[in-house]
């Protein structure tokens, strides 16, 4: 093959990606979900472990008049129902060049999670609660790889992992958990129990559910299971 049908290739190849690219972008234009997303499990969570940390968006900082720890606050100042390129919010999650909130050294939000909370918005904003399956709750077969760190990385892992983590404690690993699982504190602050400082902070409490899964885990010896 000669050099500038060579060249050819290369550059059909180039346009070939930029219009699959176009094309993905305006598929995603009109974002829609079977099951809504809930309010209260798939998107409250990620505001509080990962936006309202001492400095930031707690209601006593209130950094560039940004409360995040509530459904009322958080649909005050940022949000456009229905519009979710429109919101404020949800444009802070997507800047070029690694200008994202949440700032550095805390990292970006996982596709996930900006997803959810496009979704969220684009579905009107609403308050959804009380959206799980029936209100039992299953403590069956409870191990950390299932059960206990995807509960550590919806509520706790914005502050308790990383190089500095909050409190000095990381929920990253399981070598990391595993001490505030055997001293106690784990489930203290997630029960909000005398002596220990309440957690997740500034936030309300995680499901019952959840706490009694981790309970669990912790009273069968927190292993890495
Ligand atoms: C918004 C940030 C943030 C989130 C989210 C968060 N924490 Fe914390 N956590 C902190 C800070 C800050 C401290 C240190 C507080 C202090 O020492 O005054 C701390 C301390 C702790 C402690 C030590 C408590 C004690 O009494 O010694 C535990 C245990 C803990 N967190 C567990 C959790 C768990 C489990 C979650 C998730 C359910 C969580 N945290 C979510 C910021 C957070």
């Amino acid at each position: 093959m000669g050099k500038a049908s060579k060249n050819r290739l290369f550059v059909a190849a180039i346009l070939g990606s930029i219009i699959w690219m176009a094309q993905t972008a305006c598929t995603r234009e009109h974002i829609e979900n079977v099951n809504p997303v809930c309010f209260e499990t798939d998107v409250l969570p990620i505001f509080q472990s990962n936006c309202t940390q001492s400095g930031c968006h707690n209601s006593v900082d209130r950094e560039k008049g940004y409360d995040l720890t509530s459904y009322d606050k958080i649909v005050s100042k940022g949000i456009t129902p229905g519009d979710y390129k429109g919101s404020e919010i949800y444009k802070a999650l997507v800047v070029p060049g690694g200008e994202s909130m949440p700032p550095a050294p805390y990292g970006r939000l996982s596709d996930e999670q900006i997803t959810n909370i496009a979704l969220w918005i684009e579905e009107g904003a609403n308050n959804t609660i009380n959206c799980g399956d029936s209100g039992n709750c299953v403590t069956d077969n409870v191990t950390y790889n299932a059960t206990v760190k995807p509960i550590l990385q919806k509520y706790c892992t914005g502050c308790h992992s990383g190089g500095a983590p909050s409190g000095n404690i990381s929920y990253a690993t399981y070598n990391a958990t595993k001490p505030t699982a055997v001293s106690g504190a784990l489930v203290g602050s997630i029960e909000h129990a005398p002596g220990y400082i309440p957690m997740p902070e500034n936030a309300s409490k995680i499901p019952a559910c959840d706490v009694e899964k981790i309970r669990q885990w912790v009273s069968l010896g927190a292993k890495n299971d």
